[in-house]
């Protein structure tokens, strides 16, 4: 639906199209051919936010511009060195003239302070990394398997997010699984709509399948994997 609606605004007023790449909050994340094929018919400008795909997908852990073959077609992606490089700060990889505009006009850009040499060291060293070693990218794929195996929630992506209503509960949940060991934090309002507030869990290449089925052992006790609404396009659990 809102591809449509995309394709609508693409048409009509708007001369870009802005998209995450995996909406975390909303177990969503955006079907890139179908966006370069858009934006390819309308001409427009397709930026991307690859916070959670970078160093985690495409064979050398190039993001999603290189999982789906289309490095060419993205003319901004834009992510961060917070999550997969395990640094701070973040990064724009564009073309020339793309970098020129930003260095000289982008607000933020020009007032922040730029990142430190030992960070950007690390975040090149990381770059490094990601591109030589393939198996934390495997390992993650086996923990979201195994997360799929133990609980039967269909999820696609390491980070899944498992909506559980009211703040209360949300926070109850969350203080439960802090006491069994695991930092899963409770996404509300104003991040989410209120009610509908969520668990957010991150798989990572460090879990073991140990881990993942701790982890399921601990949500099990606050959530019935068998009453989560698969169906809905988020994950909708009864407490
Ligand atoms: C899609 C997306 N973009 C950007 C960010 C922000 O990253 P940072 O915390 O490094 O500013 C996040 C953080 O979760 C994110 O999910």
């Amino acid at each position: 639906m809102w591809l449509y609606r995309l394709s609508w605004a693409l048409g009509g007023m708007f001369s870009r199209a802005k998209v995450e790449r995996a909406y975390s909050v909303w177990m969503e994340t955006s079907p890139m051919t179908e966006l370069v094929n858009l934006c390819e018919k309308h001409g427009f400008l397709l930026v991307i936010d690859d916070a959670h795909g970078t160093f985690i997908s495409g064979r050398g852990g190039g993001g999603v511009a290189q999982e789906f073959d289309c490095e060419s077609d993205v003319d901004i992606c834009i992510g961060t060195l917070s999550k997969a490089a395990g640094c701070t700060g973040g990064f724009i990889a564009c073309s020339k003239r793309w970098k020129q505009l930003i260095m000289s006009r982008g607000r933020s850009f020009i007032f922040s302070t730029a990142v430190s040499i030992p960070m950007a060291a690390a975040a090149h060293a990381a770059a490094f990394v990601a591109e030589k070693e393939a198996w934390p990218r495997s390992a993650i794929q086996e923990r979201v398997q195994d997360f799929k195996d133990l609980t039967g929630i269909p999820i696609t992506s390491h980070i899944v997010s498992i909506i559980v209503g009211s703040e209360e509960k949300s926070l109850l949940a969350s203080r439960h699984m802090l006491k069994s060991g695991f930092h899963v934090t409770a996404i509300r309002p104003p991040t989410v709509p209120p009610n509908s507030c969520r668990l957010r869990i991150t798989l990572s290449a460090a879990h073991a399948r140990k881990d993942v089925k701790k982890l399921a052992a601990a949500l099990s006790r606050c959530i019935k994997f068998q009453d989560v609404d698969i169906e809905s396009s988020e994950l909708l659990a009864k407490l």
